[in-house]
């Protein structure tokens, strides 16, 4: 039995439908064609909450905050890899991605190794995408990933009215190319 190797991607913008979501689906479609197994979990589509620091997994008992945390931590640790896609608010992550990053000191030490990707979608061409893929790359070092270089991408320009302008970002959409290329290079190594 030959065994697929998964990739996993989180999609952080609250818009359903829009340009992170493009991008994210762009990548996995061209690690699809690659041959990997794929998955997108939409942040949209869930609740995570914020974590209030109550200690309660540092004591090795179940985090008491009943939402979609788990379920995506769960999937995270089945996956090879995960990228991680956020949309620039303020130079920084959606809210939506900080808050599932902060809740994920209930599976330290459970994502060691896996092969990590960021995903940045702006409305200006250097709107932050930089400091936001900083930002996931430094959470996935926190948790002692394999990291792509974020000289390879994803970074992308979007647009705050209209849900699909990514599209026709072919530079961004190159390097999202490039970042799927070199995921899949860690993932064979
Ligand atoms: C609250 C907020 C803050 C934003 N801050 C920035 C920013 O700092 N830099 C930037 O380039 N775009 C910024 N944008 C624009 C979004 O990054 C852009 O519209 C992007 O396409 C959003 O992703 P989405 O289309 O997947 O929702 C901001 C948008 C919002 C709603």
């Amino acid at each position: 039995m030959v065994l697929v190797m998964k990739v996993l991607g989180i999609c952080g913008s609250p818009r359903k439908g829009a340009n992170t979501e493009y991008a994210l689906n762009f990548t996995l479609n061209e690690l699809k064609t690659m041959g990997f197994e794929t998955e997108a979990v939409l942040l949209s589509e869930k609740e995570v909450k914020f974590c209030n620091h109550c200690g309660k997994c540092l004591e090795g008992k179940e985090c008491p905050i009943k939402d979609s945390a788990r379920e995506i931590f769960e999937k995270m640790q089945l996956a090879d890899a995960i990228i991680v896609a956020s949309p620039v608010y303020y130079v920084g992550v959606s809210a939506q991605i900080k808050a599932l990053f902060d809740r994920s000191l209930m599976i330290r030490g459970k994502l060691k190794g896996k092969v990590g990707g960021a995903i940045a979608v702006g409305q200006a061409r250097n709107g932050g995408q930089e400091i936001v893929c900083e930002q996931i790359i430094n959470w996935m070092l926190t948790h002692e990933m394999k990291i792509v270089p974020m000289r390879f991408g994803g970074m992308l320009v979007g647009s705050m009215k209209e849900l699909e302008a990514v599209k026709r970002d072919e530079v961004g959409l190159n390097s999202c190319k490039n970042l799927a290329k070199k995921i899949a290079e860690a993932l064979q190594k």
